[in-house]
């Protein structure tokens, strides 16, 4: 069994309010082998952004991790000092940020926004090596030398992948890279980050709340819901056999032909972070609640291998 290339080890972060301590991300621990392509889903506001921050120590105030280690092969992350941490970024994390083909600079070429990147992190501008880059994610050369309003939001978001691959990361954390594209874009974007994924030998974290676009991509699945990771497992697995009523939930959703005109959800809130409801988070929604579930948080139990569930029925 290889190494992993990512381990998140009991990793918590918490924001602080006047009103309380509201808890983004609780206790979360996966590990990624080298090449993997792991997704993280959940609905809004389950903590997937938050935690894909934390893993890069980018967690602003009033935020602030709580506990927890990453390790990126055998360094711990927690304990470089910001410098190291800066030069660990790009060239061995590598964050794809949710929402960031909007937030190109407007005024800056893309060539010299790839430049500008790599030079923050210590490696001079290299012509040659932008033009691979562009042709690598799909984009002609001229692209260099366009602005961002020039572009197709499938040409934004695959210029953010060529930033994001420009020091040939270990990891790449892509945060709902398709999201505001139609389906015809998305698919073409996911087949450039996976091409790129595969040239690199790099492993991703895909983050997402499409699950027809994680059992395409994802070789595991990791399913969020109010900051825990309550399931994770193989993708064939937990798309047949889901174990947490959440993910059974989240599955059962997904619309399909056979059922045209009935549109299933899942019934209930997510909860308020600042207001969780006490033992299991979801058992207020949950078909299987007993007395159990409203008093004791359920632990994360292997059920077998690789296969790690966070309920009381599973
Ligand atoms: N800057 C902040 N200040 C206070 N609370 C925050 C902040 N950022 C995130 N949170 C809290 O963390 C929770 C998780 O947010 P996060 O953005 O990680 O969710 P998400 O799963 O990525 O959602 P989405 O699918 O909408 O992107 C939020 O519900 C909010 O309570
Ligand atoms: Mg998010």
């Amino acid at each position: 069994m290889t190494e992993p290339i990512l381990r998140v080890e009991h990793l918590s972060v918490a924001f602080d309010h006047p009103l309380g301590k509201v808890r983004a991300v609780d206790d979360v621990s996966f590990a990624l082998r080298p090449g993997e392509r792991f997704g993280l889903a959940g609905e809004s506001g389950s903590g997937k952004s938050t935690m894909a921050l934390a893993i890069l120590r980018l967690i602003k105030p009033p935020g602030r991790i709580e506990s927890g280690t990453v390790r990126l092969g055998d360094r711990a992350l927690s304990e470089l000092d910001e410098e190291a941490m800066r030069a660990t970024r790009l060239a061995g994390i590598a964050l794809v940020p949710q929402g960031s083909m909007n937030s190109l600079n407007p005024v800056m070429r893309i060539g010299e926004q790839i430049a500008d990147a790599m030079r923050d992190h210590g490696v001079a501008r290299s012509s040659d090596h932008i033009a691979g880059l562009l042709q690598r994610v799909g984009l002609s050369p001229g692209t260099e030398r366009q602005y961002p309003h020039e572009l197709s939001g499938g040409m934004k978001q695959r210029a953010c992948i060529a930033i994001a691959i420009s020091l040939s990361p270990k990891v790449i954390i892509a945060d709902e890279p398709t999201s505001a594209l139609d389906v015809v874009v998305q698919r073409q974007v996911m087949e450039t980050l996976a091409r790129v994924q595969t040239d690199l030998g790099s492993a991703v974290i895909l983050v997402g709340h499409d699950m027809g676009l994680m059992a395409q991509f994802v070789d595991r699945l990791g399913v969020m819901y109010a900051g825990r990771l309550v399931e994770t497992a193989p993708i064939g697995e937990i798309i047949v056999t889901p174990r947490h009523p959440y993910t059974q939930a989240l599955i059962a959703s997904l619309p399909s032909f056979g059922q045209r005109g009935t549109l299933i959800g899942i019934p209930g809130l997510a909860p308020l972070l600042r207001d969780l409801p006490p033992g299991c988070a979801f058992h207020p929604r949950c078909p299987k609640a007993t007395d159990r579930c409203r008093m004791e948080k359920p632990a994360v139990r292997e059920l077998a291998p690789g296969i790690h569930v966070a309920c009381h029925h599973a």
